[in-house]
Formats: C-alpha cells, structure tokens, sequence
C-alpha cells in the first residue's frame, strides 16, 4: 500500500464519514469501523479508498485482530481518529442530570468515549513509534471545554477527558514523530445533534455568532488538517469548531 493509512471509529455517518471521505481526498486509505453496517458505495467509496467493518470498538478482541489484520493485508496504520462516541438522551430528549445520572449509564458513557480511546491508542501507537510517525485525533466537544446546553455529566467527563489523555499522549510520544491532537465541536447538525429535538436546536443556533449550526464536513476538514503530514508541529492541541459559541 503506497498511500499512508488511517483507522476511523464510528465511521458510518456523521462526523466520522466526513471524516473518512475528507481523508480520502486527501490522499489517505481509510479503514472504517462503525458498529453499523456501512455502504462505501453509498458515501461515493470504492474498494482502492476504504475497507470497512461493523464491529462495536468497545470489543477489545475485536479491534487487536483487526489491527493484526490491517498490518498484514495493508500495512500500519500512520492516523487514528478516535470519532466514535455516544450521548444517551432519556425520551424527552433531555440528558441526565446529576442527581439522575446512573452510575450504569456513566461507565457506559465513560466506556465508550474514554476508556476505548485509550485503548485503541494502546493498540495503534508501538507501530506509529516504531516507523517513527503517526497523527491522532480524537474528538472531544465543546462539552469538554466548557459548560454544555444539552449534554449531561458523563458526556462531559468523557470528552474533559479525552482533553487530558491527549496531551499526555502528545508529550510522550512526539518525539517519536506521532503527534496527538483534539477536535472540540460545537453543535454540529449530525443524528446525534437531532436527538435533542429542533426547537432546542434552533434555540441554539440563535446564540451561535454564525447563527446556525456546524456541519460534518466542516468538523471532517479539520480533522483531516491535524491528520496532514505538514501539521507536525501541531501537537496537544485543540481545534475548536463552534462557531464562536465558546471562544478561548
Ligand atoms: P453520530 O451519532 O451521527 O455518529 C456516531 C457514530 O459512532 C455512529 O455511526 C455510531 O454507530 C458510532 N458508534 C457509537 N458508539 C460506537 C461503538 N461503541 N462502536 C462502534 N461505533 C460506534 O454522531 P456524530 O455527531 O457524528 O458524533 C461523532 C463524534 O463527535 C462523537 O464522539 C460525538 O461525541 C462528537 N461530537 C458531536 C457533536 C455534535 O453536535 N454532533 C458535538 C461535539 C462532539
């Protein structure tokens, strides 16, 4: 494989498929995990850009034999964008809040958008050291950099807490020629946003200096900016892409 290749989780829509298809343009192979089934022909792929598998990430057992796989058939994998990410909402639309929140409900929160990074990370960086290149990045959220209008307290924790785990990946492993970076989107119209219901969202988007919400493909172009190979310099930093809703 003469293209360098990256591993997109929750890749089926959204912010991830945007992702995988601005990597595409760019040049990348993507290798797309979503625990939905997933239509490369449907996102205007082919079989030369992508290769893609339903598989919960949460499945440790799963993803090691994948990266197995993928060092064999491909080759290593030089980008890994931790995309892949819940927040429950209870039928009104409403996340929990703390006095609700079950501690059920925050380990699989914490779970799915932490401790699963983390992993993945584990199981991606020896072989971005060993051929002494790799870009991460993980998404976060506005959720995790300030207060949120919508999402509750595992959400939040989880995405402060991907803030954390990349600068430290970022101080350790730069000098192996991997940087780790975030994105933190604001409200970015994708079926996550729509759980919470369009009157909330355009309340939202009153309060957004752009007045409206994000886009996939403007969070996917990011991403794929950090993922570049000119963006090394670039390292334990954190993109926000809000609109100006929230500015540092
Ligand atoms: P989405 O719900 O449209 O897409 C998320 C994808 O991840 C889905 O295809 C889903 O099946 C997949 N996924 C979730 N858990 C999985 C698991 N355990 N294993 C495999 N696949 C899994 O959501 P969206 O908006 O594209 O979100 C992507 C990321 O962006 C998430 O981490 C989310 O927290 C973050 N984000 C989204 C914002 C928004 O306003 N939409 C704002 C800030 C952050």
């Amino acid at each position: 494989m003469n293209k360098k290749i990256a591993l997109v989780t929750g890749a089926a829509k959204g912010i991830g498929l945007a992702t995988s298809q601005a990597l595409v343009a760019a040049g990348r192979f993507v290798v797309m995990v979503d625990r939905l089934p997933i239509d490369l022909s449907e996102a205007s792929l082919t079989d030369d850009d992508a290769l893609a598998f339903q598989a919960d990430v949460t499945d440790m057992a799963f993803m090691t034999r994948l990266q197995e796989q993928i060092k064999e058939r491909l080759g290593v994998v030089s980008i890994l964008v931790n995309n892949a990410g819940i927040s429950p909402k209870r039928p009104d639309g409403r996340s929990s809040g703390i006095l609700e929140l079950t501690v059920e409900e925050w380990s699989r929160v914490l779970n799915v958008n932490l401790t699963t990074v983390m992993q993945i990370s584990q199981l991606f960086l020896p072989d971005m050291k060993a051929q002494g290149f790799g870009r991460i990045v993980s998404v976060s959220s506005l959720a995790g950099r300030s207060k949120s209008v919508v999402a509750g307290p595992s959400y939040m924790a989880s995405k402060a807490g991907i803030l954390g785990l990349t600068r430290a990946i970022a101080s350790e492993m730069a000098p192996f020629g991997i940087t780790a970076n975030c994105v933190a989107p604001g409200r970015i119209l994708t079926e996550m946003a729509m759980q919470a219901g369009e009157a909330v969202n355009q309340r939202y988007a009153e309060q957004i200096p752009v007045k409206r919400l994000g886009t996939a493909d403007e969070v996917g172009a990011s991403i794929a900016f950090l993922c570049a190979d000119s963006s090394g310099f670039i390292n334990g930093a954190t993109i926000d892409i809000n609109g100006g809703f929230f500015m540092s």
